[in-house]
């Protein structure tokens, strides 16, 4: 048998019949970028997460980055940040200048550890970025009143956890601004790159909706009147210079072009109704690997009591993780390795000056952690064939 880790292909043949139509309207319509598709995937996607504002963006990354810049983060700030996660979510603190602080990371979840994270609060310290990693919302009830207590700003990168919850309370909705990521890979995945961010708050939801078109146009100003206390620029024609539209051209602020293509808001819609059930799927094959894989030399993914984990990977930890990925991958079954190197001790990273032994969990887990293909199209011929190769893997 041959499995791959992930096969989006089954995805794609379930909703050929549905996409095709759309998309080849798409490409027949000449509206390629933002459009009215767009619109009403964010509101689609508003309403899904029960937040005010939705507003998509290029990709996961770029969605980090705004967000941070619309709470003001640059140079001389930090960061505080999880080290075991994709490189992204550090790498945007540090583009803008600011320090990633990497706390420690709670060795049940994986996810950034709150005690941890109070411990590296300094003067300098503006905001916490929490990870919900691998689809396992983080403490962020801890992460609020560390927040409010500090006056910091909370900022959550759920990028591998759409459609988590904490209480029924969606991630990336309990902090001032939600990351998203519509990667292809990702439990809600474009065609290609995507993003989202998420808040409640009016004034960075503007700010935010500027600096993804280049802070120009109605809305530049808007922002620019927002953050400059100033009036808005006068609407009305001004008969002396009749070329002279104060919106059209003119920039207001320092933004970016982070605008998500009419395609993939269309793809993303015709995805999005689907993804409760995907997630259940991805649920009920952890809850397959966990209920019936029988050796006792590794350490299962759980779920808090209270959490929803979308399962975006299943990670087991083991201390023969090499040895058990080239056993698996002979007998056809392929693995990841999320993540080889902690984010501290990345390359990227040495102008940081952590060493090895500064933050011993996301370390080992480092080291342990190997992941079985849990994609939703999993069939139980599949999993039950995986199941057994780990359990017959010998050390
Ligand atoms: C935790 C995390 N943060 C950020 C990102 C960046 O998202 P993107 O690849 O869409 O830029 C990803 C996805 O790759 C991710 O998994």
């Amino acid at each position: 048998m041959n499995i791959p880790m992930l096969d989006l292909k089954r995805q794609y043949t379930e909703l050929k019949s549905d996409l095709e139509p759309k998309i080849l309207n798409c490409l027949r319509s000449g509206q390629y970028i933002m459009g009215k598709p767009v619109e009403k995937l964010e509101e689609d996607l508003a309403k899904y997460l029960h937040v005010r504002h939705a507003i998509t963006v290029g990709n996961g990354t770029d969605a980090i980055l705004l967000s941070l810049r619309a709470i003001g983060i640059g140079p001389g700030d930090e960061v505080i940040t999880s080290p075991f996660t994709f490189f992204a979510t550090a790498e945007a603190i540090a583009f803008l200048g600011a320090t990633p602080v990497f706390a420690d990371v709670d060795p049940v979840t994986y996810n950034l550890d709150p005690e941890s994270t109070r411990t590296c609060i300094t003067p300098r310290t503006k905001a916490i970025l929490p990870v919900h990693i691998f689809g396992h919302p983080a403490d962020m009830l801890a992460f609020k009143n560390i927040a409010k207590e500090h006056h910091l700003a909370l900022v959550e990168d759920a990028c591998q956890a759409i459609g988590a919850s904490i209480g029924g309370k969606k991630a990336g909705t309990f902090g001032d601004i939600g990351c998203f990521s519509f990667f292809p890979t990702k439990n809600l995945g474009g065609f290609g790159d995507g993003g989202l961010i998420t808040t409640d708050d009016d004034r960075y939801a503007t700010i935010i909706r500027a600096m993804r078109t280049h802070g120009g146009g109605r809305i530049g100003a808007e922002a620019y009147s927002l953050l400059k206390g100033k009036p808005l620029p006068n609407t009305t024609t001004n008969n002396e210079n009749p070329l002279y539209n104060p919106y059209k051209y003119y920039n207001y602020l320092i933004g970016t072009n982070s605008r998500l293509d009419t395609l993939q808001a269309i793809i993303l819609r015709g995805k999005l109704p689907h993804l409760n059930d995907w997630n259940a799927a991805r649920a009920k094959n952890a809850a397959f690997y966990c209920r019936n894989i029988q050796r006792k030399d590794v350490v299962l993914p759980l779920e808090l009591k209270g959490y929803t984990h979308v399962w975006h990977q299943f990670v087991l930890r083991t201390s023969y993780k090499e040895q058990m990925g080239t056993f698996l991958a002979d007998k056809g079954i392929s693995t990841g390795v999320f993540y080889p190197v902690p984010l501290h001790l990345q390359k990227a990273f040495e102008y940081l000056k952590y060493q090895p032994g500064s933050l011993p969990e996301a370390e080992k887990l480092a080291k342990e952690t190997l992941c079985l293909p849990v994609f939703p199209e999993l069939t139980e011929d599949e999993l039950q064939y995986i199941t057994q190769a780990v359990d017959a893997f010998t050390a």
